[in-house]
Formats: structure tokens, sequence, C-alpha cells
């Protein structure tokens, strides 16, 4: 069961925590994986540790809100791969700047990242990907959000909500038009993620029903799934992955 050799991946933003696990776990099922990161150092020593544990692998760096880059990104993981990207991950989803603060406060420039990368980023990798996968009658693709995006908080967020808003609604509305070709879109929505430190992090780790934080291969296995051949009959759909924090 979820067997995914002979299927090729791109994961984006994963380079490091979440995105790396979901890396991993893909290549460890049989997928040979693209591993892009905007920080060509971290997709190297990402791809050089699945192929070092038996898997295949190559880094592909890019900046998800550059369309050109992606597409460019994408032609040559084809031919690398000798076989077009039939899973795309889009994980990278915290920009440099990730408009952290509350609203009044925030500069109108600093609008702009969070939007970008969620959501100019899946717009920009779906459409380098997904005529290929249209062509071929099977596609999975998976969008990494969060649950702050349906649940309003103080902290600062709102850029942030408002950007993984926008990408589930894109994902929603994708999965309906890309149905009939057998290509699935689906969302994971992640609840706080061990890598996150801090005093505050600690104190929401302790409500959290199942009393951790989430780490890379909670992520990692959850997007096996997703991304499975036996995950044919799921799309359009939004999974929370959050120790039961929030419940649905
Ligand atoms: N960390 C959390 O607690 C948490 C909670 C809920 C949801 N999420 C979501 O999970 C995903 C991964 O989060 P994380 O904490 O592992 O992120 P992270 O910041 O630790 O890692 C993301 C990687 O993305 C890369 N990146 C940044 N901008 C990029 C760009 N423009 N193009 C390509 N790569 C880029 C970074 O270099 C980094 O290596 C994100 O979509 C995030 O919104 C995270």
């Amino acid at each position: 069961m979820f067997e995914l050799s002979g299927h090729a991946a791109l994961v984006t933003g994963a380079g490091q925590n979440a995105g790396a696990g979901i890396a991993r776990a893909l290549a460890a099922q049989g997928a040979a994986v693209a591993v892009n990161d905007l920080v060509a150092e971290r997709a190297e020593a990402v791809a050089k540790e699945i192929v070092a544990a038996g898997g295949r692998a190559v880094p592909v760096p890019f900046d998800v809100t550059d369309r050109e880059a992606v597409v460019t990104a994408v032609s040559k993981v084809k031919s690398e791969f000798g076989a077009h990207v039939d899973v795309l991950v889009h994980n990278a989803g915290i920009a440099a700047d990730f408009g952290q603060g509350h609203f009044r406060t925030l500069d109108p420039s600093r609008w702009r990242g969070p939007v970008e990368i969620n959501l100019f980023g899946a717009m920009n990798c779906v459409s380098a990907v997904v005529d290929d996968m249209c062509e071929a009658g099977w596609g999975r693709i998976v969008q990494i959000s969060s649950g702050a995006a349906r649940v309003g908080s103080d902290q600062g967020l709102s850029l942030y909500g408002a950007a993984k808003s926008g990408v589930e609604g894109f994902i929603r509305h994708l999965s309906q038009e890309l149905a009939p070709s057998g290509v699935t879109a689906n969302t994971l929505a992640l609840g706080l993620q061990s890598n996150v430190a801090g005093a505050a992090t600690e104190m929401f780790a302790k409500k959290i029903p199942l009393r951790r934080l989430g780490t890379p291969e909670d992520v990692g296995a959850a997007v096996v799934y997703l991304a499975s051949v036996e995950a044919s009959w799921l799309t359009g759909q939004i999974l929370n992955l959050n120790g039961g924090s929030v419940t649905s």
C-alpha cells in the first residue's frame, strides 16, 4: 500500500522542517523527488540525504513566486527524471517577511509577502505541472495550509490567515475542475509544528489534546496518503492535522 515507485514528486520549501519531512516520506515510498527551496544549500542537503538513504532525489532551488523560474525548473526535472511531475506538494508558505503583527500596525508594503508565496506560489506551481497530469489522466496536488486559515486569533496572523484561506479556496475550486481528468487536489491544514520554539509555543503545546506539537514525520505520513494511488476517491477536502486542537 502507498507505493509511489514510478511517480515523480515536486515538494516546495522542502529544505527543512515539514517540507523536508514530506520529501523524505515520499522518497521512502519510492517516488523520485525534486526537492525545492529558495535556499539552494538546504535543497541540496535534503536531496543528498535522500540519495544516501537509497532514494532518488534532485535539488531544484527556485523561488515559487517567480513564474518563469518555476516553469524552467519543472521542465528540467522532467528531463532529469525522464517523467513528468505527477505529485505536487506546495509546502513553501512562510515568506522571509512573515507579515506578522496586528493589521493596524502593518505597513502596506508588508501585505504582499504572505499572499505571493502562498497564493501566487501555488498558482505558479500548479500551472507548471497540471497539463502533464491531465494529459496522463493521473495526478496529485497537495497544498499545505494552516489552522490559521479558518480560526481567528489575536497573534498577528491576519495576512497569513488571509493568504492561507485564499489558497484553500483556490484548491477547492481546482479540485472540481480537475476531477474528470483523474487529478485530485486536497489541502493538509497543519497545527503548530515542533520547529517553532518559544515560551508561547510551549503554552500552546500543553493545550493540544494529544499533548505535543506536530513533526515533519507526521506531515510526511499524511502527505503520503494524500499522494497515494489508494487516495483516488479523495478530492476537494481539507484534512486537519493538529493533534486534535481544532475538531471538524
Ligand atoms: N511551522 C508551523 O507551526 C506551521 C503551522 C501551520 C502551517 N504551517 C505551514 O507548513 C508549511 C511549512 O512550514 P515550516 O514551518 O516547515 O516552514 P519553514 O519556514 O521552516 O521552511 C520552509 C522552507 O521554505 C523555503 N522558502 C521560503 N520562501 C520560499 C520561496 N519563495 N520559494 C521556495 N522556497 C521558499 C525556506 O527557505 C524554508 O527552507 C508552510 O506552508 C506553513 O505555512 C506551518
